[in-house]
């Protein structure tokens, strides 16, 4: 009989119980194990604070949105302890070793899949499996929350349409999406928006002005816009890249300290920029505008019959994959498949949407402005 441990770090997805349940009922009913979970995230693991998850445990918790485990961003290599920022891995293998683990099995996304990486090269069975509601985890084809939270966006959109019409209004609802736009130009093809912005095709205020006005000459007087939120206007981009430039090439500590509190002032402004963009907007179009921040409700709630059978699906073939002895990997869609791809492939990298992807295309060919 193995022991094998569970944890979710992260941002929390819809179908993280769902995922749970499968690899637990899986490694106890198929193989006989038993499984540890440790609440949230590796801050958890780290102190040694666990959920005992027998087939009570897992029982009933399909449809639960969440996680039953708890979650945190805290990384094992830089954790806050007592105002300090620690190296706690030395203590994380502890836990390990104590619970005589055969396997650790980590649930998350893009920051997940490193700091799983990073335990793994110090020795640690690690398995991983791709969740995020943005989809941005490469070397996978989806992860499992993105289909709920594209539900959600999806709704809120449709919603959206009947009073903004009502109002003659620009709506632009903001949909999660920091670095990777799919849930904001999946929803808006879904939803019928008018106009996307999305981080990966920085955008033209005076474009996005003339689709709009173009709409209210064809006597549609109101427009929905999906926007990623971290989408950005052409200068905007300008200004960031250069920024960065600048801390790379910075002469001395100070300079470089100096310019990381610029970004820093970039980054908040872009928190805001949803709403500058809505003024923006009003005074290039003469249509009253307003802003929708979806936010934390596209992350909660019950996960969709799609990521349930995701979820259910990768972390069944993960519970085979440590029967197998496959370690240090993440546990990827590949069409029908459920492929171990090596964490080194994984990290480091970002699943934004290329350029020449069918869905910008699909977009384009309907009359949906990107802001170009
Ligand atoms: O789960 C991914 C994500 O939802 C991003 O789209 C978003 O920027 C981020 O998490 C915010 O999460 P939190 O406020 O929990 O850090």
């Amino acid at each position: 009989m193995k022991s094998i441990g569970i944890l979710t770090a992260g941002g929390d997805s819809p179908g993280l119980n769902a995922a749970i349940r499968a690899v637990g009922k899986s490694l106890i009913n198929s193989y006989g194990d038993q499984v540890i979970g440790f609440r949230d995230g590796f801050r958890g693991l780290m102190e040694n604070r666990t959920v005992r998850l027998d087939e009570t445990a897992l029982s009933g918790i399909l449809t639960l949105g969440g996680t039953l485990l708890g979650t945190s961003r805290d990384k094992p290599h830089k954790m806050p302890i007592g105002g300090r920022i620690l190296d706690m891995s030395d203590a994380i293998l502890q836990t390990y070793h104590k619970h005589h683990l055969d396997a650790l099995v980590c649930l998350g996304g893009g920051g997940t899949q490193k700091n799983a990486l990073l335990l793994a090269r110090k020795g640690l069975n690690i398995i991983t499996l791709p969740k995020t509601i943005d989809n941005d985890v490469p070397m996978t084809e989806v992860t499992f929350g993105f289909d709920t939270a594209l539900g959600i966006a999806t709704e809120a959109i449709d919603r959206l349409h009947s009073t903004a019409h009502s109002h003659h209004r620009i709506i632009i609802a903001e949909i999660m999406g920091h670095n990777a736009g799919w849930l904001a130009l999946g929803a808006g093809i879904a939803g019928g928006a008018n106009v996307v912005l999305i981080p990966e095709i920085p955008y033209d205020v005076k474009a996005v002005a003339e689709a709009i006005r173009h709409r209210s000459r064809a006597g549609k007087n109101f427009s929905i816009l999906a926007v990623a939120e971290g989408a950005v206007s052409k200068e905007f981009a300008e200004v960031t890249t250069a920024t960065h430039k600048a801390k790379f090439k910075a002469a001395n500590k100070g300079q470089k300290a100096e310019i990381k509190l610029r970004i820093q002032d970039l980054e908040h402004e872009r928190t805001e920029h949803a709403i500058q963009l809505a003024k923006t907007l009003e005074e290039l179009t003469g249509l009253e505008s307003r802003v929708t921040i979806l936010g934390y409700l596209q992350r909660g709630g019950t996960p969709s019959a799609a990521d349930r059978l995701l979820a259910t699906r990768l972390g069944t073939a993960c519970a085979k994959m440590i029967q197998e002895n496959v370690f240090g990997v993440m546990a990827a869609i590949r069409g029908d498949q459920v492929v171990p791809v090596p964490l080194e492939e994984v990290v480091g990298k970002r699943k934004t949407i290329p350029l020449d992807h069918a869905w910008i295309e699909t977009a384009l060919s309907v009359g949906i402005s990107l802001g170009t």
